[in-house]
């Protein structure tokens, strides 16, 4: 092992993940850590990862002692593996784009705030295309145990957004527009942006990734190149 491995073999279960989250919370892009573990991290690894947002991929390899060896990237470093992992890298995507609209909207910078609300808009349409016309038409889904069916509630909450979306671009047309005329339009979107997605990722991400999982490899293949194709005119590189 080079002197760069981290060596948490010493390290208490009970500490392991808080002494991964400082070991790597602060990686540079296109950079790994290598971390070297007594026993198996995979639910450690796992458990981290939910709490990063789905942020790290790993790979895991035993040393000739019987330890155990993560090499972990930053998820943005390799490429997505599949539709489900490219929406939420999306998700991601579009909320640091929302979020660097309000920052420049709140500091009165309008015609930049402008220029990243089109590419925000186009880049959802693409983002709720894949999901709506492409995954909600491809996957049947049955109502919950409330009665609601997460597509149709997928869809009418994308409704929602694309109108709201439509509101804060005419605000930012508006002769007079101003911070106090666009900004409480960002923060209801922003709230509603949030929820919107987290219902995702809980409810319905889940069903999607086993049906997907259950389908053959062909059509999975298929699913993934087109759902990469609708996506890619609206991923120029963002700065995180
Ligand atoms: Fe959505
Ligand atoms: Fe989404």
């Amino acid at each position: 092992m080079s002197e760069d491995v981290c060596d948490l073999t010493n390290t208490a279960a009970s500490h392991l993940q808080t002494a991964l989250f400082y070991e790597i919370k602060d990686m540079p892009r296109g950079t790994t850590a290598s971390v070297l573990f007594a026993g198996d991290p995979t639910m450690v690894l796992r458990s981290l990862n939910l709490q990063l947002r789905n942020n790290l991929r790993w790979d895991l390899s035993r040393t000739m002692a019987g330890n155990w060896h993560a090499v972990i990237h930053r998820a943005e470093d390799v490429p997505p593996g599949d539709v489900l992992d490219a929406l939420r890298r999306d998700h991601k995507r579009l909320d640091a784009m929302f979020s660097s609209i309000i920052h420049l909207t709140d500091r009165g910078q309008l015609v930049e705030a402008r220029s990243v609300m089109q590419a925000f808009v186009a880049g959802l349409q693409c983002h709720l295309a894949v999901e709506h016309d492409l995954l909600g038409r491809a996957i049947r889904t049955v109502p919950n145990a409330s009665g609601v069916d997460p597509t149709a509630a997928m869809v009418s909450e994308h409704g929602e957004i694309m109108t709201q979306s439509a509101m804060i671009a005419a605000a930012f047309e508006e002769p007079d527009a101003d911070t106090s005329s666009i900004s409480p339009l960002l923060a209801i979107l922003a709230g509603y942006l949030s929820k919107h997605e987290q219902r995702e990722e809980l409810s319905l991400f889940p069903i999607w990734s086993s049906a997907i999982g259950h389908a053959p490899e062909v059509a999975r293949a298929d699913l993934f190149a087109r759902a990469m194709a609708m996506l890619e005119p609206a991923q120029p590189p963002f700065p995180d």
